[in-house]
């Protein structure tokens, strides 16, 4: 088994257990993370995903070049669609999906990561688009998200130059949201995930998923989505419910 998964008072966690190849990620670690991913997402007990990797010593040292020495044109289309579509699955997740990165983020790593809604790192992440190094370039979605995170100017940098850059240059540059101490950083991430949990799941929802739609849609047509979803959430008990909790002076329940 290269994934381990638990609930902890309603987050769940996903660690990629392969420690010995810090995390790699082949196909069949790439299934197991796909097929737990959605297991969380539909668990009712569930409220948000924290995905992290085994050991201190990395999140996800990029896909396995051992396995990738084997691929061909034919297979490699296969592992990289499968790659795109476990981003794919934590990005459009109904669920707040949130990257523990507590060390290496190389190649897949740093593009798995970046398909989570936001990324957390220890003081000792290291992070890479090293590709280019291998004669490749990423190919689980770092050509097409990196640059919306971090803008096109620096991520042509990152993939282009190949270089590592530490978690306080990754926070300079917006590729992570905050820093933690290497022995805080679990604690920190669920501490937020709990957090968050008292918002209402169904705004938390549309909020993602106005946010994803802007990646595809003009301006207008996404400011139409925002203003539908927007009116759409009044017919809703947790919009009510919200609303009415502020006047009433106390906290809302959207869980009932
Ligand atoms: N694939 C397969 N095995 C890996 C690996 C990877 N991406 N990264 C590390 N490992 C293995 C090492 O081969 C080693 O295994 P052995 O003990 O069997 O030799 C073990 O993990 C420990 O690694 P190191 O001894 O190399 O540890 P280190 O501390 O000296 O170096 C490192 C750490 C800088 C991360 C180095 O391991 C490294 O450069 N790894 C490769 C990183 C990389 O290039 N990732 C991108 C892959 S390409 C990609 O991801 C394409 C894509 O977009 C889909």
């Amino acid at each position: 088994m290269f994934i381990k998964k638990k609930i902890i008072e309603n987050v769940g966690i996903i660690t990629i257990n392969r420690e010995s190849a810090l995390n790699a990620l082949n196909y069949k670690v790439l299934k197991e993370l796909k097929e737990n991913v959605v297991l969380l997402i539909d668990d009712s007990r569930v409220h948000s995903i924290i995905l992290t990797g085994a050991g201190e010593k990395a999140f996800i040292a990029g896909a396995d070049i051992k396995f990738m020495e084997n691929l061909n044109k034919k297979t490699a289309l296969e592992f990289g669609k499968l790659g795109h579509e476990v981003a794919s699955i934590l990005e459009n997740s109904s669920k707040p999906t949130i990257a523990a990165i507590n060390g290496f983020a190389l190649g897949g790593g740093c593009e798995i990561s970046l398909a989570c809604h936001f990324r957390y790192a220890s003081e000792n992440a290291k992070f890479s688009q090293p590709e280019v190094k291998l004669g490749l370039i990423p190919g689980m979605g770092g050509t097409q998200r990196l640059s919306k995170i971090v803008g096109r100017g620096i991520a042509l940098e990152l993939i282009i130059g190949g270089q590592m850059i530490d978690a306080h240059e990754a926070l300079r540059i917006g590729l992570v949201n905050k820093i933690f101490s290497k022995d805080s950083l679990m604690e920190e991430t669920i501490k937020f995930s709990q957090l968050i949990s008292s918002n209402s799941p169904r705004a938390i929802e549309k909020s993602i998923y106005c946010i994803n739609q802007s990646y595809e849609n003009t301006l207008s047509s996404g400011l139409l989505e925002e203003v539908n979803v927007f009116s759409n959430l009044f017919e809703t008990r947790e919009t009510s419910e919200g609303l009415k909790a502020f006047v009433e002076k106390r906290k809302p329940d959207f869980r009932l």
